[in-house]
């Protein structure tokens, strides 16, 4: 290990000294050591850090658990949600141990510092409240665990040693209202760059001009240095030299460039088109810095009646809600499970992602670009007025400014965001000093970035209309309230209405109900959701509320649905039950498995595909002749449904109720075990697509599935295998719960398991797990070494399964 490193080392040198000009940028991300519970105080140079755990960043010390009921018990009315006595709630942040102080240590070298040389540190994140300190002396910190920011530390390091850096965080309790992670859970780098150089986030590029033929792309480069020329170079998505411009009119300290680019090829998420523009400084003909940004040329626009249009074609957001977790592996930020949930979001049909309620990872922006989702970057869920007594309040009056200036900066040349978010459900919505905030707030958004409005999600409409808070926004973001649309399209000026945050309709995958019926914050024994999509908070509404919307009212520009993925904490309608610890509000469950709900919002989103899917399962042992409605979620408009070859008539979508509009139901089918086929019908009743269910028998074998089969052998890469257990047949068994073990062998480990179950208290990276509704998902880990890879998964009394995987 110690060789590897000194290769390592020797390796980062060896580039250091070829490309001594330029910036090099080193990711601290092996080589730390953690130890949690150790308070700031006990901070010397000399600690002794031998006996900490070694841990690789990003990191996630609460992920592993265990689930304790005891952990973040807020005793609390949750207003927002219309409380008004406090009552305990458990599992409200995920019940993971995520609270406390801890630290994290590393040493890093600097091989050829001189005085021509700054370094900066770089945290993209740490959680929460962040100290560092290089070789003793403090640095800085800052305070908000989701935003990225920087240190100067030139003047703190030594050349040609080793530099010893030390990071504390410290997580107060009732700080969040949902699993928050903890510690430096995203990346942390070095950036060594010539004293005149192009500054840390100092290019941005906007495309203020778009035409076929056209576009004018305008690069804005702030500087360190005198008497220095910019060459900026665009490239295209292949690499080739697009244009290029060269300037030595520096204004204060920037450059501005305007540069020609012929045909562009435009951004969107239907054609994701990337082009790179390097930008060279140079002193005469020394090369100073080179920097290299991505970006888009695409124009936004939000109009009076038109509402949103992306390069000059109206379209509405189809988004989701995401809060940052990935559920088994926690916050730690992993490239392949973030892109692993957007293709499922692409095949949802999705266009849009909101970052609730915070800074979004800057991989999960680069995902965005590069597979095409627009994206709600928002920054906080409270100002001044607390939600929780911990929460962002406590630093809003001295943080908000620099904590926006950082988001915007370091993400503005993103094609993917269109627009900004200063808050959600702030309780600042009520009184006029919340209106002077909302207003300070998107003035500096505007300040920073001129080209993308402002949003905040409100879900207190009555009084943002009366106080002028929602008049004053760029655009007014409703969050539910679906009976309000209407008069805020009328009080508000800005002639269209955003769904910010929509429906909160809650399920659990693969468990159904019975009576089927609509239930507001219905709560059962077993502490879990109906999967029939009937279920709703008292705050909110059920899907085809805002279907309704979005498809009558042409100035609704669009929603964001809470959520695309269960999240750990925010157990609703559980808040108060133990063992719930996760949310039931997905599309996806925690571990990334559609439920029924993904696919009635893929039947109205994914017009590339059609959608045909049945639900309920069908074993229902106990139940035969008992009413047992089946539906059918589909972009078809009709079908008709046989039971064991019987025809149980022709449903057609139609307007009398908002469901069956959406969806297509049979409520009074007597369940009988066998198959249920339902046959989609063509405008002239001609049958276009079928698809069947049928009862399984016992569980037989174990069936395994890879999202990816090839991973890259750099220690982070994940393959997600669904594992299920079928019948003789290889019908799934949907109500299968045996309890399974993994093991993996070769140049992969087993990273963790999920299997959606929001009351399941079993420990995420334990090589064992219960199935939920006959599934769950293995992730494997790739390590730096190339070659084979197996999974084998086994379960008393099932016939055993492995699978191939393989690193490069
Ligand atoms: C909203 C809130 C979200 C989440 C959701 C649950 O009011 O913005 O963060 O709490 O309710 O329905």
């Amino acid at each position: 290990m110690k060789c590897k490193s000194n290769l390592f080392l020797a390796f980062l040198f060896l580039n250091l000294m070829t490309f001594a000009q330029k910036t090099t940028i080193i990711e601290l991300k092996s080589g730390w050591k953690f130890a949690k519970g150790q308070n700031e105080k006990a901070f010397e140079n000399s600690f002794n850090d031998s006996k900490w755990q070694s841990v690789t960043v990003p990191h996630d010390w609460a992920i592993y658990g265990p689930f304790d009921k005891e952990v973040d018990k807020q005793v609390t009315a949750i207003v927002q949600n219309g409380e008004k006595v406090a009552t305990e709630k458990t599992g409200r942040t995920g019940a993971l141990p995520y609270i406390g102080e801890a630290w994290y240590r590393n040493q890093f070298s600097v091989p050829d510092l001189n005085k021509d040389k700054k370094v900066l540190l770089l945290f993209e994140g740490a959680m929460s409240e962040p100290k560092v300190f290089v070789n003793g002396k403090k640095v800085g910190e800052w305070n908000y665990g989701y935003n990225y920011f920087y240190f100067d530390i030139t003047d703190f390091v030594s050349a040609n040693a080793k530099n010893n850096l030390a990071v504390h965080l410290s997580n107060k309790g009732e700080s969040s209202r949902w699993y928050p992670g903890a510690g430096l859970y995203r990346k942390v780098k070095l950036i060594v760059k010539n004293k005149e150089s192009i500054d840390q986030w100092g290019t941005f590029i906007t495309t203020p001009v778009v035409s076929d033929d056209l576009a004018k792309v305008n690069v804005k480069t702030k500087i360190s240095g005198e008497n220095l020329r910019i060459i900026t170079k665009i490239k295209d998505a292949n690499g080739n030299e697009v244009a290029t411009n060269e300037s030595n009119a520096l204004f204060g300290n920037e450059f501005e460039q305007n540069i020609a680019v012929k045909n562009p090829h435009l951004w969107s998420p239907e054609t994701p088109y990337l082009y790179t523009a390097i930008s060279q400084l140079y002193d005469g003909d020394v090369l100073k810095d080179e920097t290299s940004t991505r970006f888009g040329i695409r124009t936004i626009k939000f109009e009076p009646n038109k509402g949103f249009s992306l390069n000059g074609q109206i379209r509405k957001f189809k988004g989701v809600c995401l809060h940052h977790d990935l559920g088994p592996i926690g916050t730690a930020i992993n490239k392949a499970a973030l892109r692993r949930q957007l293709t499922i979001l692409k095949d949802l049909g999705c266009n849009a992602i909101r970052s609730s309620h915070n800074m979004p990872s800057l991989e999960q922006l680069e995902l965005c670009d590069e597979m095409g989702f627009m994206f709600l970057a928002e920054s906080f869920d409270e100002w001044a007025k607390p939600k929780v007594k911990n929460g962002y309040n406590r630093f809003f009056e001295k943080d908000a400014e620099k904590d926006i200036v950082n988001l915007v900066h370091a993400t503005r040349n993103h094609p993917s965001i269109v627009m900004w978010s200063s808050g959600n459900e702030v309780p600042d919505q009520w009184g006029a000093e919340g209106v002077k905030r909302a207003k300070w707030l998107q003035e500096i958004f505007h300040r920073e970035d001129p080209t993308r409005p402002v949003t905040v999600g409100m879900d207190q409409v009555k009084a943002t209309m009366e106080s002028g808070f929602g008049a004053l926004m760029d655009i007014p973001g409703l969050n539910y309230r679906v009976h309000l649309y209407d008069e805020a399209f009328k009080k508000f000026p800005q002639g269209f209405i955003l769904g910010s945050e929509t429906a909160s309709t809650v399920s659990s995958r693969g468990i159904y109900k019975f009576p089927v019926e609509k239930a507001v914050s219905k709560q059962y024994d077993d502490y879990q959701c109906s999967s029939y999509d009937l279920e709703y908070c008292s705050w909110s509404n059920l899907p085809e509320d805002d279907f309704i919307l979005q498809d009558d009212k042409p100035w609704v520009i669009g929603e964001f649905v809470w959520t695309g993925f269960d999240y750990l904490g925010e157990p609703t309608p559980y808040d108060e039950k133990w063992p719930s610890r996760s949310s039931y509000f997905g599309l996806s469950d925690l571990a990334g498995l559609p439920k029924d709900r993904f696919y009635l919002y893929r039947s109205r989103w994914n017009t590339n595909e059609k959608t045909l899917h049945i639900l309920p399962h069908w074993n229902w042992k106990g139940r035969e002749g008992q009413t047992t409605p089946v539906f059918v979620y589909t972009s078809y408009d009709s079908a008709e449904l046989f039971v064991n070859g019987k025809s149980m008539g022709i449903q057609k979508k139609n307007n009398t109720s908002p469901q069956k509009r959406y969806r297509l139901m049979w409520m009074d089918i007597k369940y009988e075990p066998g198959t249920l086929k339902v046959v989609a019908l063509d405008k002239d009743g001609k049958a276009v697509a079928e698809e069947e269910i049928h009862t399984a028998e016992n569980p037989y074998q174990i069936k395994l599935e890879a999202d990816r089969t090839t991973l890259e052998a750099n220690g982070e890469d994940l393959s997600f295998v669904t594992v299920s257990v079928v019948d003789k047949n290889g019908n799934l068994c949907p109500t299968a719960t045996q309890q399974l073990n993994f093991s993996v062998n070769g140049k992969g480990i087993y990273r963790a398991a999920c299997n959606g179950d929001a009351t399941s208290l079993e420990q995420f990276h334990l090589p064992t797990m219960k199935l939920f509704s006959g599934k769950l998902v293995v992730l494997v880990q790739s390590t730096t070494e190339a070659g084979a890879i197996e999974l084998s998964v086994t379960g008393k009394g099932l016939k055993s399964a492995k699978i191939a995987l393989q690193s490069k």
